[in-house]
C-alpha cells in the first residue's frame, strides 16, 4: 500500500493497485454512490492539521494562542463542526459565513467578525450572537460600530493596519499592499487607537497580507510595520499559507509555519502577548479531492488528448479566476503515458482543469481525481450553465457520510419569486 503523491492527497488516502481511496473510502465506489463531480474529504486529515495548528501554537508561542479557521475557504457546517470540536476559532467574512458558523456550533467568544464592507445588519447580528472580536477595517466603521453597541457594554475589537507590503502571490489575492481595499495605513489606525470609545475594547492589532504565499519574509516586514503602533494585547497576523497544487510546486508545512510566525511575532512585539493566526487553504487545501466522469475523450491539436469532464469552472474557478495549476490522475489506472488537457463542461474556451495532465488512456466513464480541491472550491461553487453545485461528502475509517447533498435542478428554480 502506497500513499497517494504524499503532499498532494489527504493524508489517510491511499493507493492499492492502483485504485485510489480516501479516508479508507474506493474513490470509485464513492463516485458510483455520490455520483459526479463531488467534493470527496477526509476527516481525519481535517482534525490531524488541526491538531498539528493548535499544538505547534501552543509549542512555539509564549503565550496564550487561537487557531481561527478562515471559514471562507471551506464554509461547509460539517467540517466547521469539526474544526469547532478540536478547539479552533473562526473567522467569519459575512453575516451568512456568521450563520453558517454559529449553526456548527462554534462558541461565539471564538468566532472573529471580518470584512471591509460590514453593514450595520452584519454588525447588529454579531453583535447580537456575542461575537467575541470584530475587526475594524476602517475608523468610520469604529464610529459606527461603538454607536451600535450602546451604553453598558464593551465589544472587543482588532484594528486591522494595512502594512504596505507587497507579497509573491496573484496580484487578486493580495491583500496587505498600500492601497489595498481591506485595512487602514498605519497613520489611520494609529489615530483610530488613540481616541477614546465608550463600547470598544482595543484588545490590538490585525493584519493579513495575502494568499498562497510561501516565502517568510513579507510576514516579518508587516510585523516590522505594526510594531511602532504600539504594544497590545492581541496580535492576530491572519492567514496565507500557500499549499502546493502540483508535484513541482514547494510543499508547505502548517506547524512550521506557525513556528514561523510566532518566531516574526516574538521578534517584532516582545511577549506576552496572545498570538492569533488564520490560516484557510492550510488547514483544508489536502483534505479534499474532486472526482468527476470522463464525458467525452477527443484528439487535440497537437497530438494531446481532449479530456472532457463532467464539472468545471461550476466547482473549480481557480484556474479561471488566478491561472491555478492541478493535477488529475484516474481513479482506478495508474500511469502517464498520455498527454491530456482535462477541460469543463462549461460554454466557455477557458473553462480548462488542467492544462498538461499526465493520464493512462483515458476513456469515456472513468472516474478522474483533481486533489487539492477542499479550499475555495465548494466555497466558490456556481450555477453556471445551470449545473447543479457538488456535494461535499466527509469519509473516515471506510466510511462516506453525506455533508452537503448535490443540488437539484428544482433548486435552481427554488428562489423563483
Ligand atoms: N484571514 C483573512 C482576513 C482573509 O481575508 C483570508 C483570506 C484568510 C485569513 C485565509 O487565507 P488563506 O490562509 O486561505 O490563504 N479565493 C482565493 C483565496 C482568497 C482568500 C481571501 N482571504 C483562492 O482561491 O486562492
Amino acid at each position: 500500500m502506497a500513499l497517494a503523491t504524499a503532499d498532494l492527497y489527504p493524508a489517510d488516502s491511499s493507493l492499492v493497485e492502483a485504485r485510489l481511496a480516501i479516508g479508507g473510502c474506493d474513490a470509485v465506489a464513492l463516485a458510483e454512490r455520490f455520483g459526479t463531480p463531488a467534493y470527496v474529504l477526509a476527516e481525519r486529515d481535517l482534525r490531524e492539521r488541526a491538531r498539528a495548528a493548535a499544538g505547534a501554537l501552543a509549542e512555539h508561542h509564549d503565550g496564550p494562542g487561537r487557531i481561527v479557521f478562515a471559514s471562507k475557504a471551506l464554509p461547509c457546517t460539517a467540517v466547521l463542526r469539526i474544526f469547532a470540536e478540536e478547539g479552533l476559532g473562526c473567522d467569519v467574512a459575512s453575516g451568512g459565513e456568521l450563520h453558517l458558523a454559529l449553526r456548527a456550533g462554534f462558541d461565539p467568544a471564538v468566532l472573529y467578525l471580518h470584512g471591509n464592507a460590514k453593514s450595520d445588519a452584519e454588525l447588529a447580528q454579531a453583535l447580537d450572537a456575542g461575537v467575541g472580536t470584530i475587526v475594524l477595517d476602517h475608523p468610520a466603521e469604529a464610529e459606527r460600530l461603538d454607536a451600535l453597541v450602546g451604553a453598558g457594554r464593551r465589544q472587543r475589537v482588532l484594528v486591522r493596519v494595512t502594512p504596505g507590503v507587497d507579497a509573491d502571490t496573484h496580484a487578486s489575492i493580495l491583500t496587505g499592499q498600500a492601497g489595498s481595499k481591506f485595512g487602514m495605513p498605519p497613520a489611520a489606525a494609529a489615530e483610530l487607537l488613540a481616541r477614546d470609545w465608550a463600547n470598544l475594547e482595543l484588545a490590538g492589532l490585525h493584519m493579513h497580507i495575502g494568499s498562497q504565499l510561501f516565502a517568510p519574509d513579507p510576514w516579518r516586514r508587516a510585523a516590522e510595520a505594526l510594531a511602532p503602533l504600539g504594544r497590545f494585547a492581541t496580535y492576530d497576523l491572519g492567514g496565507g499559507l500557500g499549499v502546493p497544487y502540483t508535484r513541482e510546486d514547494r510543499s508547505t508545512d502548517l506547524a512550521a509555519w506557525i513556528a514561523g510566525m510566532a518566531q516574526v511575532a516574538r521578534d517584532a512585539f516582545g511577549s506576552g502577548f496572545e498570538l492569533v493566526l488564520e490560516p484557510g487553504r492550510a488547514l483544508v487545501a489536502q483534505a479534499g479531492v474532486t472526482l468527476y466522469r470522463v464525458e467525452a475523450v477527443k484528439p487535440g491539436a497537437v497530438g494531446e488528448q481532449i479530456v472532457a469532464v463532467d464539472g468545471g469552472m461550476s466547482d473549480n474557478l481557480r484556474p479561471m479566476l488566478y491561472g491555478a495549476p492541478y493535477e488529475a490522475a484516474l481513479a482506478d489506472r495508474a500511469g502517464e503515458d498520455d498527454l491530456c488537457q482535462v477541460v469543463g463542461k462549461h460554454c466557455e474556451s477557458g473553462d480548462v482543469l488542467v492544462r498538461d495532465a499526465r493520464l493512462p488512456g483515458p476513456r469515456r466513464g472513468d472516474v478522474l481525481v483533481v486533489p487539492v480541491t477542499g479550499a475555495y472550491g465548494h466555497a466558490m461553487a456556481n450555477n453556471y450553465n445551470g449545473v447543479p453545485r457538488p456535494p461535499v461528502v466527509l469519509c473516515r475509517d471506510g466510511e462516506a457520510r453525506l455533508a452537503v447533498r448535490r443540488e437539484t435542478y428544482e433548486d435552481l428554480h427554488a428562489r423563483d419569486a
